[in-house]
């Protein structure tokens, strides 16, 4: 593991993953362990006796434990409750149709960001495309005005920068100045929530700030929520359409296939979640009784790794698992995770995705990586180029 967390790993930790995978159960130097097959990380994905509160390790190592935390580091039954309050105002039953109704605003911001594109020559497919969609695509779902969308971003920036920091020697100013973002932007989602409740709209936060349910979220647990939607939807978001660019154009023709049928963006975008997915690993598990995995056992207390990104190339759960094949028809990637803590915004994320990588193809005659392989984001958690220069010949018209 200490060799996937290098940088000199980034562009290509598949070599590693299937070492990892041989091993079965990996016991590391820090007294955690890590577990790479596709049977085993399911069944740890859904064991109960897998905690995500940090809370229960005996040595929490690198991960942070606080009080109040948002619902993804938390265990039932609070974790059932805040994840389906939430889900009454996102998604199926109670709120069929509020993600694909995000899909024309989509469209247009992409069209957008297309648009403002130069016209011919180089682009940075993440600063210029990949980035700025996700967080404005929150700011709607949480009904943050128009007005404060600039102030909204900038912290967003200021708090993901902190996330990629943790990962880096030297860096205290970038982790400080996160702490700054979260507390700044945890407040204005509480003045936020108010307003909602004095002038209510159609918004999820609004939605949420006026639930009169008697299991209504607290305010804290709105505020928390809020800043999990961003945080979890956003990195994660930039980095599967900035890894789906790199892929389509280390494989033109299926740049070309996609330009030319864009309804096969949909299962294009599930192979990418199991062959790049932006979600390498899930370090944050902790065993709630001694767990046997093979020949070992793995102690209460300890800390648990899930590499989500080594199970979905398992050969032994996927045929010719290092092969970029979006017809495979059997695709059950773990680039979502599963269990009780599969992504929240999954649907969402999707469409962000299919959308962007349909325009790509579709605006940018002839393009080609001005570097391959791309320079990446310090995380080897959320893995992704940190920019993706391109050349191409003109920018189409819509
Ligand atoms: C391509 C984009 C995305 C990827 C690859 C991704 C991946 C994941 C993964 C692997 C998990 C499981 C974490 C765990 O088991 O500990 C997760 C959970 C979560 N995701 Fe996503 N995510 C993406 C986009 C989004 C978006 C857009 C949102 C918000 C709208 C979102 C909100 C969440 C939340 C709230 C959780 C926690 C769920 C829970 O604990 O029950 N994600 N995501």
């Amino acid at each position: 593991m200490r060799r996937v967390a290098d940088a000199g790993s980034r562009p290509d930790p598949f070599p590693l993953y299937a070492e990892l995978r041989k091993d079965r159960v990996n016991v590391l130097a820090d007294g955690s362990y890590a577990l790479g097959r596709y049977e085993d990380v399911v069944a740890l994905l859904h064991d109960p006796r897998i905690s995500s509160d940090p809370h229960n390790a005996t040595d929490p190592g690198s991960l942070t434990v606080i009080d109040n935390a948002p619902f993804i580091q938390r265990d039932p039954p609070d974790h059932d409750r805040l994840r389906a309050i939430a889900t009454r105002y996102f998604g199926p039953p109670d709120s069929a149709g509020m993600v694909s109704g995000m899909e024309p605003e989509i469209r247009r911001f992409v069209d957008g960001l297309a648009d403002a594109l130069p016209s011919s020559g180089q682009a940075d497919l993440v600063d210029q495309f990949a980035y700025p969609l996700p967080v404005s695509v929150i700011c709607g779902l949480l009904g943050v005005p128009e007005r404060d969308g600039a102030q909204f971003r900038s912290w967003t920036e200021g708090i993901v920068k902190g996330l990629d920091a943790d990962a880096q020697e030297g860096t205290e100013d970038l982790v400080k100045r996160r702490n700054e973002c979260e507390l700044a932007m945890f407040g204005y989602v509480r003045d936020l929530a108010d307003q909602h409740r004095q002038r209510p709209d159609g918004s999820m936060l609004s939605r949420l700030a006026n639930d009169e349910s008697a299991d209504a979220m607290t305010e804290l647990e709105l505020a928390t929520t809020s800043l999990l939607l961003l945080v979890a939807g956003h990195e994660t978001t930039v980095n599967l359409t900035a890894n789906g660019a790199l892929t389509l154009l280390r494989h033109p023709w299926a740049l070309d296939r996609l330009r030319g049928e864009p309804d096969w963006a949909i299962p294009l975008v599930e192979e990418l979640l199991r062959y790049e997915p932006p979600v390498q690993y899930l370090p944050n598990r902790i065993a709630l009784a001694d767990i046997g995995v093979g020949a070992t056992t793995i102690p209460k207390g300890a800390r648990v790794t899930l590499l989500l990104a080594a199970a979905s190339r398992d050969p032994e759960r996927f045929a010719d698992p290092d092969r970029f094949d979006p017809d495979r028809d059997d695709n059950e990637h773990l680039g979502f995770g599963s269990g009780i803590h599969y992504c929240f915004g999954a649907p969402l994320a999707r469409i962000e995705a299919q959308v962007s990588l349909i325009t790509l193809a579709g605006r940018l005659a002839n393009p080609r990586l001005g570097a391959d392989p791309p320079p990446y984001r310090p995380s080897p958690v959320l893995r992704g180029p940190v920019h993706l220069p391109v050349t191409y010949d003109r920018l189409l018209p819509r």
